[in-house]
């Protein structure tokens, strides 16, 4: 399957067949993580989970049995950061037929945080159960996808950008990334927010975080950036498959944005 493939058909998964990971995908999962690195060079610590031996639970999640949660030290960037190579590591358990759903508020925290032994400069930012479907959502998950909207995004056009925030990308303009524009625009995010926009300027892709209210909490973490971590990473997929090899960096360019709008990173294509 291909990268994008892998993307357009992943849902988020919140019922279970109720069984435990076996153990050669947990090794599977667990052999992966070293790859989950992220451009901001901060190193996350994945843990795979039994939720009977910790007493996790989430309110939104049934039959799920195994879960998986990540840490990282909490400093600028933390959020992009996870999100990038979460998302790397669940796209990987999708590939291996695995679902997953990030979970960032519907949990027993402090369960979660006690499991991951996490220290008083650590944050934990989303954790995962990773397990089979089952046959059938359960009805609290069905009212949940609809509520917010699950199986729909925004448009392009309300998302993508040519030199200014007043252009939004037309379709020919689009041109040879309009799959890594697709890829970004099916990305997970909390309550489905979709907090990405994205503004080219001539090799430049610059993202931009629309934020929700509510989503920053009193310590300053903002859970939207790590729904910009999964956008960045969809869109280096996109973009590799395309035949770029495209460059990180974080050069804010002199660009006027709206004011409910922060800048979180540039790929430059090459
Ligand atoms: C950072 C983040 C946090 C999330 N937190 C929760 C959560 O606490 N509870 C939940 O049920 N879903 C959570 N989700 C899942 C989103 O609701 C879901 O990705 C979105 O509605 C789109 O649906 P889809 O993943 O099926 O495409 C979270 C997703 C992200 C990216």
């Amino acid at each position: 399957m291909t990268d994008k493939e892998l993307i357009m058909q992943r849902k988020s998964v919140r019922t279970y067949d109720g069984n435990s990971l076996s153990e050669e995908d947990k090794k599977s999962i667990t052999d992966y993580m070293p790859q989950c690195t992220n451009p901001y060079v901060i190193p996350v610590e994945y843990r795979v989970l039994d939720a009977n031996e910790y007493g996790l639970t989430s309110p939104v999640i049934a039959g799920g049995v195994t879960y998986i949660a990540g840490k990282l030290r909490r400093m600028p960037h933390s959020e992009e950061a996870f999100g990038y190579s979460f998302e790397k590591l669940l796209l990987y358990a999708s590939s291996l037929g695995l679902g997953s759903v990030m979970i960032g508020g519907t949990m027993n925290r402090e369960a979660f945080e006690k499991a991951m032994e996490l220290g008083s400069d650590e944050v934990m930012p989303c954790v995962s159960p990773l397990g089979h479907a089952a046959d059938k959502r359960s009805v609290k998950e069905m009212l949940m996808r609809k509520g917010i909207r699950a199986d729909s995004r925004l448009k392009a056009n309300e998302l993508f950008f040519m030199d200014s925030f007043d252009r939004p990308v037309t379709e020919t303009e689009e041109g040879e990334l309009k799959d890594a524009y697709e890829m970004v625009r099916w990305a997970p995010s909390a309550v489905n927010k979709q907090p990405w926009r994205l503004v080219r300027t001539g090799e430049r892709i610059h993202f931009y975080e629309k934020k929700s209210k509510g989503y920053t909490d009193s310590t300053g973490f903002d859970m939207q950036k790590i729904d910009m971590g999964i956008a960045l990473y969809h869109f280096e997929l996109g973009a590799k498959a395309t035949g770029y090899s495209p460059v990180f960096e974080i050069n804010e360019p002199d660009l006027i944005h709206p004011a409910d709008t922060e800048y979180i990173a540039t790929y430059v294509l090459k």
